[in-house]
C-alpha cells in the first residue's frame, strides 16, 4: 500500500516559504473531459498552495508551439509546465494535434536538445489498459520533454480507467504535490488537502440557478443546442441484425450526414475506417423517474448564473448548459444520469448534504477518502444515479442548482463507420450492438449510446465525424492486399472497406486480394451481413472468407483458431505480397491474434524466439502494415 499522503503534510509544513515561485501552466489533452477535470482540480490547487501565475489550457494553446522555444530564465526559477493528457487510438486527442506535430517535427532538427532547456514538467497519462495503445501518447510527450532539454520535477504517471482512475490520480497528484511544495519551500494551508478530492475545492457554493417564467411556446425546446460542437444526422434506417433465438440485438443503423462538417481532406466527407461520434439522449423513463425522485418540473425553464461558474469542475453539467434549458432537456440531452456516482459527485453531496443528512453525509466521505477500499463495492451496488437515489433517499433532497454542481456531463460514444464514402456519400452507416448486462442479483442495465440509437428511428440524432487519423485506413494504392480480422460487431469498419473495394473493382481499378476472417457465436444467430458476406465472396471481391463459430459444434471456434488453420494462404500474402492486416474488435481477441501472428513469424523462420517473433510484429506496426482498432 503507498503510504499515505496526508501523513506527510507535516513534513512540508516545517519548511519555510520561498519568496520567489514559478509560474504554472497546466495543458491538458482530453478526449472526454477526465484529463481536462485533473488538470482544472490541480490548477485550483496550485492556486490555493499561492502559486500566483497559474495558467489551464489545452495543449494547442501552449504558447511554446508559437514561439517555437522555451526561453530558459537566465535568472530566477524556471517555469512548471504538468502535462495531462489520454490517448485516442494511440494517437493525441483532438486539442493536443498541433503540440503532437510540434514535437514530431522538432525531434529531427538541430539543436533540439536545447529547445526546452530546464523547464521543469510532469505528465499524467489518462487511459484504459486494454487498448494496446495505452499511455501511448502521455509516453510519447514525456521522453520528447526530456529529450528536449526540460527537466522533470516528477514521475510520469498512469491513471487506468479499467480499474479506479480516480485513485490513480489522487494517488500520483498527492505525491506530485509533495515533491513540488518542497522544492518551492511552500506549506500547505490549513483547509487544504494534497489529494484533490478531499480537498478544499469542493466546499464551494453550487452554482446558482434562477427559474424564468416561460413566456412562449419556443422556449420549450431551449437547450437542445449542441455544446459540443456536434451536429444533427437524421437516423433514415434501423434494422435488426441478429436471427430470432440469439437473445441479442446488433443493429443496422444509416443516418444522412449531409449537414456533417467533413473528417477527411480529399472532398469525402468522411474516409472508410473513420468513426462517428454519436452523443445519446437519456430514455425517457429514466429522466421522468429521476425528476420525480428530486421533485422537480420537468417543463420549468432555469438558467445558470454565469458569474457562480467560476469553480464547478469542467466535467460538471453547469459547465456545459449555456443559456435558459428545461429541466427535462438538461435531464435528456446533458446530464450523465447512468454512469456509475463519481467520487467528485460524491464529494459534492456530502458537503450539500452535510446539515441536513450528516449519517448520509459521512457515508459518501468516507468512500472518498484516499485510502477507501470501499468506493469499487459501492459503485457495483449503486451503478446509476437513478439507483443512488433509491438506496440513498436522502439525495432526493438536493435542488437543481446543487445537482447542476455535482453531476457530470453526459458523455458521447465512437463507432466505426460501417460503410464507404465511394458508394454512400452522404450517409454512414453503422452496425451497433446493443448492450445488456444482466447481474446475478437480477440487476438489468443497458448501454446508453446503443439503445438510444436503437430506438432512434427518424430522430435528429446529435453526431460529428472522427477521422482515424489515418491510422485505420486503407492502403492508399488499392492493389495492395489486405487481410481483415474482426470478431462482432468489429466488422463494421471492415464492411467500409470491402464496398470500397467493390467500387474501385467496377471502376475497373486494379484491385489487390481481399482477405476476411469473421468470428461470431452461430451461423443462424449473429452471422451478421451474411449474404451480403456471401455474394461479395461470390463475386471474387472478398478473394477468401472464412467464419469461425464459436458456438456451434465445429472443431474451429475463434479467428485465430481459423488464421492458424489458413496460415500458409496469410503468410503469403503478408510476406510474399506486403499485404496490411487490419484486427477489430475486443482487446482480448486483438491480443490472442497478435499472438497468432507472432507464432506463424516463428513457425515460417521469420523468428526463433518470443522476442524476434514480437520484434517481426513491431515492425509490421511501425510500417503501418498491422492496423488495430480495439475495444473493452
Ligand atoms: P464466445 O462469445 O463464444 O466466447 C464475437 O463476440 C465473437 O468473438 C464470439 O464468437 C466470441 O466467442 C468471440 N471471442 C470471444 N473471445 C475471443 C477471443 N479471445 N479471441 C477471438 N474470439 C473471441
Amino acid at each position: 500500500k503507498p503510504p499515505n499522503p496526508e501523513s506527510m503534510v507535516q513534513h512540508i509544513a516545517s519548511q519555510t516559504r520561498s519568496a520567489e515561485l514559478p509560474s504554472v501552466t497546466f495543458l491538458f489533452g482530453t478526449q472526454t473531459g477526465t484529463a481536462q477535470d485533473y488538470a482544472s482540480q490541480m490548477a485550483s490547487q496550485a492556486r490555493a498552495f499561492g502559486f500566483k501565475n497559474v495558467k489551464l489550457l489545452d495543449m494547442d494553446d501552449w504558447e511554446v508551439l508559437n514561439a517555437g522555444k522555451y526561453e530558459t530564465k537566465k535568472n530566477g526559477l524556471q517555469d512548471l509546465v504538468v502535462i495531462i493528457t489520454a490517448t485516442y487510438n494511440g494517437q493525441p486527442p483532438d486539442h493536443a494535434e498541433k503540440f503532437d506535430k510540434f514535437i514530431s517535427a522538432k525531434a529531427d532538427e538541430e539543436g533540439h536538445q536545447e529547445l526546452l532547456h530546464k523547464l521543469k514538467y510532469a505528465v499524467f497519462g489518462v487511459g484504459n489498459k486494454n487498448w494496446r495503445t495505452y499511455q501511448a501518447f502521455p509516453r510519447k510527450v514525456s521522453s520528447s520533454f526530456l529529450d528536449f532539454g526540460a527537466e522533470q520535477l516528477f514521475l510520469t504517471g498512469e491513471g487506468n480507467a479499467d480499474k479506479d482512475i480516480d485513485a490513480d490520480f489522487n494517488e500520483w497528484c498527492a505525491h506530485f504535490w509533495m515533491t513540488a511544495l518542497s522544492q518551492y519551500g511552500l506549506t500547505i494551508p490549513e483547509n487544504q488537502s494534497m489529494v484533490p478530492s478531499a480537498s478544499a475545492s469542493v466546499e464551494k457554493e453550487p452554482v446558482k440557478i434562477n427559474f424564468i417564467s416561460p413566456t412562449d411556446d419556443s422556449k420549450w425546446e431551449l437547450g437542445q443546442s449542441n455544446c459540443n460542437g456536434e451536429y444533427n444526422a437524421q437516423l433514415l434506417l434501423n434494422k435488426e441484425l441478429q436471427q430470432p433465438g440469439s437473445g441479442r440485438s446488433t443493429r443496422h443503423i444509416e443516418l444522412d450526414i449531409t449537414s456533417l462538417a467533413s473528417s477527411s481532406n480529399n472532398g469525402q466527407l468522411y474516409e472508410a475506417g473513420d468513426h462517428l461520434e454519436v452523443m445519446p439522449e437519456n430514455d425517457p423513463k429514466t429522466v421522468q423517474a429521476v425528476a420525480l425522485n428530486f421533485g422537480w418540473v420537468l417543463d420549468s425553464v432555469f438558467e445558470v448564473d454565469p458569474e457562480s461558474l467560476k469553480d464547478v469542475s469542467p466535467r460538471s453539467l453547469a459547465a456545459c448548459i449555456r443559456g435558459p434549458c428545461t429541466v427535462k432537456n438538461a435531464l435528456t440531452y446533458y446530464a450523465d444520469l447512468t454512469s456509475p456516482p463519481s467520487r467528485t459527485m460524491l464529494s459534492i453531496f456530502a458537503e450539500q448534504l452535510s446539515k441536513t443528512s450528516p449519517e448520509t453525509a459521512d457515508a459518501f466521505r468516507q468512500l472518498i477518502m484516499p485510502d477507501s477500499v470501499d468506493y469499487p463495492v459501492f459503485i457495483e451496488k449503486n451503478r446509476t444515479l437513478l439507483e443512488l437515489q433509491k438506496n440513498y433517499p436522502q439525495v432526493n433532497q438536493l435542488e437543481l442548482g446543487q445537482f447542476l454542481s455535482a453531476v457530470g456531463v453526459m458523455q458521447p460514444r465512437r463507432y466505426s463507420i460501417a460503410s464507404s464514402p465511394l458508394l454512400h456519400p452522404n450517409r454512414a452507416h453503422l452496425t451497433v450492438g446493443v448492450v445488456h448486462d444482466v447481474l446475478k442479483d437480477g440487476r438489468e442495465f443497458y448501454g446508453l449510446t446503443s439503445s438510444y440509437l436503437a430506438r432512434a428511428l427518424g430522430k435528429n440524432v446529435r453526431a460529428s465525424l472522427k477521422s482515424s487519423k489515418s491510422s485505420f485506413g486503407l492502403p492508399s494504392d488499392p492493389s495492395v492486399p489486405i487481410i481483415m480480422i474482426a470478431a462482432g460487431t468489429g466488422l463494421s469498419p471492415f464492411r467500409g472497406f470491402i464496398q470500397e473495394r467493390a467500387y474501385q473493382k467496377q471502376e475497373g481499378k486494379d484491385v489487390g486480394k481481399s482477405v476476411l476472417f469473421f468470428g461470431c457465436r452461430r451461423h443462424d444467430q449473429d452471422f451478421i451481413y451474411a449474404d451480403e458476406l456471401n455474394g461479395y465472396a461470390d463475386s471474387g471481391v472478398l478473394s477468401s472468407l472464412h467464419v469461425a463459430f464459436s458456438r456451434q459444434n465445429e472443431p474451429i471456434k475463434y479467428v485465430q483458431h481459423q488464421l492458424l488453420a489458413n496460415a500458409t494462404e496469410v503468410w503469403r500474402l503478408v510476406e510474399g505480397s506486403n499485404a496490411s492486416i487490419y484486427v477489430c474488435g475486443a482487446g482480448t481477441m486483438s491480443r490472442d491474434v497478435r499472438r497468432t501472428f507472432a507464432n506463424m513469424a516463428k513457425s515460417f523462420g521469420k523468428a526463433s524466439t518470443d522476442e524476434e517473433a514480437e520484434t517481426y510484429i513491431q515492425k509490421l506496426l511501425d510500417e503501418g502494415r498491422y492496423n488495430e482498432d480495439v475495444w473493452g
